[in-house]
């Protein structure tokens, strides 16, 4: 994390949240792309675990996610010497900053949010103002680092895009604060959608427990879900997002873990019924997984070890993040 890498280095934000076990599609479309963004860039890795509270959460249960995703990253490859991996709620900066924000943003836009609208009618029971004001705390998160770019989920493109709103009006009033971040959806993050309904992303609200594949399943829950896939009748293994939507995301997830192309899939398994590829994938799987489990099991128990980490990762994150802050409220006509 050295001053003279930076330097050079365009920087990355990105933010997952702790809401609970993460997912075969979170590694394959985020989770591997933050990975392999860390000799290119300086990343800002953060648990986004502010931004969980917008929806209730049980104490215990919220505390035990934060330790496990925070393990389950580092056993993932998100590398504490390359990158600055820290948990959003030990740097109070992005709590400061998101005020000054909300200030700069308004009712209007807010309420266009289509999360926000989703999500009020799924948690209609509370539906509280950190919800309607959850995109200016994502602005201030990224704001913060002078982020160069944002990989994110399509469903995040929009509250990117009232981030570049928010600093770009910001600066305006007051000249050049804020690095305008570009959002962007990775190119090579795989879009894994649900084993049962595969029109539909892969998610741990799946109402099918088949659907879903966490990254911490055991083997043979692994190769059950993969072998009650839902497919065709057509018996061929073909890539076809359209007709063949089924085969089509276990060809995407073969894919990711393998790097084999469709092209070579297909030939490799032309002629073979669907049981042989539906193995072979949820194989493959479990080989991909294995590493990151067993990593994930040795780094939850050095509970040492993870504070050490995420402690200096805060102290770094506070001290470059303080930078623009102070620069803000200067602007705004506080006295520091
Ligand atoms: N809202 C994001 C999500 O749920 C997580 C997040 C919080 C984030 N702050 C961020 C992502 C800043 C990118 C940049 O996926």
């Amino acid at each position: 994390m050295g001053e003279r890498t930076m330097e050079k280095k365009p920087i990355v934000f990105s933010a997952i949240q702790p809401s609970g076990t993460m997912t075969l599609g979170n590694y394959l479309g985020a989770i591997k792309n933050w990975v392999s963004m860390q000799d290119e860039y300086f990343c800002f890795y953060a648990l986004a675990d502010l931004h969980t509270i917008t929806v209730r959460q049980d104490p215990k249960e919220f505390r035990k996610n934060i330790l496990d995703l925070y393990a389950l990253l580092l056993a993932c490859g998100v590398d504490p010497e390359k990158s600055v991996f820290f948990i959003q709620s030990h740097v109070s900066a992005h709590s400061q900053l998101a005020w000054l924000l909300n200030c700069y943003t308004q009712f209007g836009e807010l309420s266009r949010m289509t999360q926000f609208k989703d999500k009020s009618r799924k948690h209609a029971d509370n539906i509280n103002a950190g919800l309607f004001t959850y995109p200016v705390l994502m602005a201030a998160d990224i704001l913060l680092y002078q982020a160069d770019k944002v990989p994110v989920g399509a469903d995040q493109l929009q509250h990117l895009e009232i981030t570049r709103d928010i600093a770009t009006r910001f600066n305006g009033l007051y000249g050049n604060v804020f690095k305008i971040p570009e959002g962007f959806v990775p190119k090579n993050g795989a879009r894994v959608m649900s084993l049962q309904t595969p029109e539909n992303k892969m998610s741990k609200s799946d109402e099918n427990v088949n659907g879903c594949v966490y990254v911490l399943d055991k083997p043979e829950t692994i190769m059950k879900k993969f072998k009650r896939a839902i497919t065709d009748n057509d018996a061929q293994v073909r890539f076809d997002p359209e007709n063949k939507p089924g085969i089509t995301n276990l060809m995407t997830i073969y894919s990711a873990v393998t790097g084999l192309t469709s092209e070579q899939i297909e030939s490799d398994f032309s002629g073979r019924g669907y049981g042989d590829f539906k193995t072979a994938v949820g194989e493959a799987v479990v080989e991909n997984l294995r590493p990151i489990q067993n990593e994930y099991e040795r780094i939850i128990k050095d509970r040492a070890f993870m504070e050490e980490t995420w402690t200096k990762a805060a102290d770094f994150a506070a001290k470059f993040s303080q930078r623009t802050l102070d620069k803000a409220m200067k602007k705004i006509g506080y006295i520091l």
